[in-house]
């Protein structure tokens, strides 16, 4: 492992005032959202979608990294440039969904593990020789009465754990992301109780196979209250909550904190991560890695308008500078 090579992928990735944009939506999310906005569900039509995200003017500006699929990490623009390379032109790091997908864990209704382990090495190191500097993985965590589990918290964690290890070997930084669902009505408390205990479980199968926690990048939900909640997190109640998690539960040397956006709207994710930059300094970098809290304006644009490129990356490039704004604590609606 070459841990200053870690650190300088990371260092990029987190600078101020950037963030990540997520564009690895597997070929099921992607077609579950193509589907409801009347989009054919072909290879040739997320290649396009994909094209007009990578090739926003100037969007090297706000996004330092992108979390690319194994479909789009092979894919080429109209005129017949590899996706790697405009990433590359612009100075910005490619990244890489491995896991693959979720499955039922064992006698936990409901519950879900991560798949994806077998060949990983492989896989990564074929998406490294392409040119790939991170990677990520995702476990996703629901809450309601019984759930998480403390098996499903600790069954993940394993994984993370191995993961991360294989990735550092080959110098790739381990983007680990454990997602506490939006979905459900529990309380801004709850969802507080659940991340805190879950980071803990995590951060412990990290260090037990003694990854190297400057060298990784924790993509996390933030702490809020649920989607269907009586009560409503305001963003300086979720900010609030949030650091003291992360001050409590995450290591304080971890390379950098980036946020999913999970189902929040997208002025809230903005608005949110603004409100923790507002409360700074914090002692770790802290920025954002949306998907749809970036991509809703551009998609539903495009989707209504294949022709309108120019306005879907206008809505693009607009949402990746609220954000970036936001991650510097410097948002203005
Ligand atoms: P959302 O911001 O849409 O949650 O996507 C981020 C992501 O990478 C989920 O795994």
């Amino acid at each position: 492992m070459n841990q200053g090579k870690l650190i300088g992928t990371i260092s990029r990735l987190v600078m101020p005032p950037k963030g990540i944009l997520a564009i690895d939506e597997s070929l099921d999310t992607c077609n579950k959202r193509f589907l409801k906005l009347g989009v054919p569900q072909t290879e040739e039509k997320r290649r396009e979608y994909r094209e007009l995200l990578i090739t926003v003017p100037e969007i090297e500006n706000y996004i330092s990294g992108m979390i690319l699929f194994d479909e789009t990490i092979r894919q080429f623009t109209n005129d017949g440039k590899s996706f790697i390379s405009i990433l590359k032109e612009k100075g910005i790091e490619v990244g890489i969904k491995v896991d693959q997908g979720l499955g039922d864990l064992p006698s936990h209704d409901g519950e879900k593990i991560t798949k994806g382990l077998e060949g990983i090495a492989d896989r990564l190191q074929e998406y490294k020789n392409m040119g790939a500097t991170f990677a990520k993985w995702r476990a996703v965590y629901t809450i309601s009465e019984n759930t998480p589990s403390e098996d499903c918290m600790k069954e993940n964690a394993l994984l993370f754990a191995k993961y991360a290890l294989i990735c550092q070997e080959l110098d790739i930084v381990p983007i680990v992301e454990p997602e506490i669902l939006i979905d459900g009505n529990h309380s801004i408390e709850k969802c507080y109780e659940v991340t805190a205990r879950n980071l803990d479980i995590v951060f412990a199968e990290l260090q037990k196979l003694d990854i190297f926690i400057p060298g990784i990048i924790l993509k996390t939900s933030m702490v809020i209250s649920g989607k269907e909640a009586e009560k409503k997190s305001f963003p300086d109640d979720v900010a609030k909550m949030t650091i003291k998690c992360f001050k409590e539960h995450v290591p304080e040397n971890i390379g950098g904190i980036v946020f999913l956006s999970g189902g929040q709207g997208d002025l809230e994710a903005t608005l949110n991560l603004d409100a923790m930059h507002k409360m700074g300094p914090l002692p770790w970098p802290l920025t954002f890695s949306y998907g749809r809290a970036i991509q809703n304006g551009a998609l539903n644009t495009w989707a209504k308008d294949p022709q309108n490129i120019k306005m879907a990356q206008i809505l693009l490039l607009a949402a990746a500078k609220n954000n970036s704004d936001a991650s510097v604590g410097q948002y203005k609606k």
